[in-house]
């Protein structure tokens, strides 16, 4: 039998003045496991994030935790019985609690068992030094990983994260993703958590659903859905990308790079083929220098280099393509930094691109 997921939505709606914000989402975690929310501003994922809290209402669907119902439209357990931790973005620290005071805040029991819990929570996150501080005394960052004892302190069953490094600086942040998610793992909740930072949701989550208009477009392991994007849309939210269109004929459609497979696409569909910057090649073969191309790389194809610029472990070049006047982008090692005006040739790794039909 398998095993019950610790969070389970099913079919979640909620409407503000008729239109869906949140529109029909399913989706299940387990213990031990994070998923993010991953989306553009306002598709959804911060309300989808509220009715699982409980701050909100769907209007239709229902919410399971460990199989248990917590809400449908007739059943409503209310938010502080449903064991969930919060940490969401403005979700600050109470400024008249001492740092012990709000790690305490959601607990019940003795106090000796309060404080105990207390003090191992602020071991955990490594702020045990900083008990008896108050919130304005402690920098971004501390005030972060109080947040996060504080909504580890009471044991949840759900971790219900939204946004929640978005104020630090890179450094500190990736520390505390860390730090967060070691924590979490050892808890064995479950983590959902929001964010529409594709890098965040890769580096933290073992499943990410991208949303869309408040719909879950596609969900997997980050390395599948960035692997195996469903559409154009899905592939440019992970990182910049490149179109070429074409004609589809016999299952395939030629360009100035070369044929593209196109299977069980009907003659005369046009297509877009989808390539990201590094995979668009600077063949340095024909340049003069460098390794062969690969079978994989089919025709190269000739510009004119129009900008470039320097971006650390790598440079961002573009080109202005001969055959069509159209722009392409190419990130190259940075060792390599072409001027403007200097014509060279590209090509693509055929087996790192996508062929979608163009919508009618
Ligand atoms: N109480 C409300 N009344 C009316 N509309 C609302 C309400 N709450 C949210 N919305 C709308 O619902 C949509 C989704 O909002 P939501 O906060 O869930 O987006 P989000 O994905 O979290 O965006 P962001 O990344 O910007 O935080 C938005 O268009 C928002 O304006
Ligand atoms: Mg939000």
């Amino acid at each position: 039998m398998p095993a019950t997921p610790r969070l389970e939505i099913r079919n979640l709606t909620r409407r503000f003045d008729g239109r869906p914000v949140v529109d029909d989402v399913s989706l299940s975690v387990m213990p031990g496991q994070v998923t993010c929310l991953l989306g553009p501003s306002g598709c959804g994922k911060s309300t989808t994030l509220r009715m699982i809290a409980g701050v909100e209402r769907q209007d239709e669907g229902s919410i399971w935790i460990d199989g248990e119902l917590i809400c449908d439209t007739v059943v409503h357990v209310p938010a502080e019985q449903r064991r969930t931790g919060l940490m969401f973005q403005d979700f600050a620290l109470f400024p008249h609690l001492s740092v012990a005071g709000n790690v305490g805040f959601g607990l019940t029991g003795p106090a000796p068992a309060r404080r105990d819990r207390i003090g191992e929570m602020l071991e955990r996150v490594d702020m045990l030094r900083f008990i008896d501080a108050w919130p304005h005394e402690l920098s971004g960052g501390e005030q972060q990983r109080v947040a996060l004892a504080r909504a580890l302190a009471p044991n949840p069953r759900i971790m219900l994260m939204d946004e929640p490094f978005s104020g630090l600086d890179n450094r500190l942040r990736d520390d505390i993703r860390d730090t967060t998610l070691a924590i979490l793992r050892d808890a064995d909740a479950a983590v959902l958590l929001v964010t529409h930072e594709p890098e965040e949701a890769m580096r933290m989550s073992d499943d990410i659903a991208l949303m869309r208009h408040g719909r879950v477009v596609q969900q997997g392991a980050p390395y599948n859905i960035y692997n195996a994007p469903r559409d154009k849309a899905a592939v440019s939210f992970f990182s910049d990308i490149n179109v070429i269109r074409g004609v589809v004929r016999n299952a395939l459609t030629e360009t100035p790079f070369g044929q593209f497979l196109a299977p069980g696409v009907p003659d005369g569909q046009e297509v877009e083929i989808v390539i990201r910057p590094q995979h668009l090649k600077i063949d340095f073969d024909r340049n003069g220098s460098g390794p062969l191309p690969t079978a994989q790389d089919g025709t190269p194809a000739r510009g004119i280099v129009t900008r470039a610029r320097f971006m650390g472990s790598e440079s961002l070049v573009e080109f202005r393509m001969d055959h069509d006047g159209s722009i392409l982008k190419a990130t190259v090692p940075n060792v390599f930094l072409p001027s403007p005006g200097k014509p060279l040739w590209l090509t693509i790794r055929r087996d790192r691109c996508f062929v979608f039909p163009v919508p009618a």
